[in-house]
């Protein structure tokens, strides 16, 4: 018997030494203690012999047993360690490697100027509202005091949508203006709120395109006046341009729904195809503005024998060009990546007051 045990000893450990995989280890084992295998065999013989030899072979038995179970949980260890060190190196990522460029994304010039626009104003104690890009004809036009004849409609090259049986047209919004009724109905006085987004007009050349952004402003309270609107403006201005005294124009103008009203123009030159701010003799028009009209606010909901205040609204796109000295409105929307590499903004560049608003 010892002999036997001994050869088995030799066999078995030499197997599992060999096993290149658990599942071939697993077959060792079966083979050397499973219900059928070569140890559980010779046990099953211990009851033939006699009570001497049984302990004498009985105590060898398990001897052998517990080497080959320790044995097997060894090479496992082994071949364990060996499946995760190749699984580690199949999957290795070089972490220092750069990104591969025509992953790395940019973010818009537009995106980036409506994040700077949104800091500074909120810095003042703007909150930010939103209106649906397709409007009704009233809030587009109606209740911001521009009646059915108006030239202003025409002026506006409005884009019209089929209408409802019944209904009027709905337009594809031609300002933000709309938002400002919009948020007098949603809310009570005091307001303070601005409304980036997108607007139409059909209108194409190097500082118009179709669709185009604005932000709209808005401020009601019971004594807001004109010189609150002027240094609001003037202090954005200087914060989004971070240019002390930019030169600003504030040119009486008419819009239905402000009375006053003003448009303002930011000093500029076009040298040599190249845009700059703050300096030169050119003008170029930024936004319209002036005291919400009477009926404006009636349109909202808001008493104008009680209440009183300023709105604006800026052209976003215009006053990207002017900040990033980007001389053609219509390259924006052209979707030509090296513009976009060239224009364009790092993800993780968030603009701030305290950080700076470009960088
Ligand atoms: N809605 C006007 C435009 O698009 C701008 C404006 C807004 C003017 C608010 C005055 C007040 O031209």
């Amino acid at each position: 018997m010892q002999n036997q045990i001994d050869s088995i000893k030799d066999d078995v450990l030499a197997r599992i030494a060999a096993a290149g995989d658990p599942r071939a280890l697993d077959e060792v084992r079966v083979e050397a203690l499973g219900k059928k295998g070569a140890i559980t065999g010779l046990m099953k013989q211990l009851g033939g012999l006699s009570p001497e030899e049984r302990r004498e072979t009985g105590a060898a038995l398990n001897l052998l047993k517990d080497e080959v179970a320790a044995a097997i949980d060894a090479r496992k260890a082994l071949l364990e360690r060996a499946a995760l060190d190749a699984r580690l190196a199949a999957e290795r990522i070089d972490v220092t490697l750069p990104p591969r460029p025509e992953a790395a994304g940019s973010v818009h010039p537009v995106s980036q100027v409506t994040d700077e626009v949104i800091a500074i104003f909120c810095e003042m104690g703007f909150a930010v509202a939103e209106g649906p890009d397709i409007e009704d004809d009233w809030y587009n036009f109606g209740a911001l005091n521009i009646p059915e004849e108006h030239p202003a409609r025409q002026d506006h090259d409005t884009f019209y949508l089929p209408a409802e049986e019944g209904e009027r047209r709905p337009v594809l919004r031609t300002h933000t203006s709309p938002v400002q009724i919009r948020h007098m109905q949603a809310s009570t006085p005091p307001l303070r709120i601005i409304a980036p987004g997108r607007t139409y007009r059909s209108d194409s050349d190097v500082t118009h395109t179709p669709m185009f952004h604005q932000v709209e402003g808005l401020v009601i309270d019971e004594t807001t006046h004109l010189g609150h609107l002027k240094g609001c403006l003037r202090d954005f201005v200087e914060a989004f341009f971070q240019v002390d005294n930019v030169p600003m124009r504030f040119r009486p103008s008419y819009f239905p729904f402000t009375a006053p009203s003003m448009e303002v123009d930011i000093g500029c030159s076009f040298k040599g195809g190249e845009l700059k701010i703050g300096e030169g003799d050119d003008w170029l028009e930024i936004l319209g503005s002036g005291m919400v009209h009477p009926n404006v606010l009636r349109a909202g909901g808001i008493d104008p024998d009680r209440y009183q205040g300023f709105a604006f609204g800026m052209g976003i796109d215009r006053i990207a060009m002017l900040k990033y000295g980007i001389p053609d409105l219509r390259a924006f929307f052209d979707a030509d990546l090296r513009w976009l590499r060239h224009y364009g903004f790092r993800a993780l560049d968030l603009p701030t007051l305290y950080g700076g608003l470009a960088r």
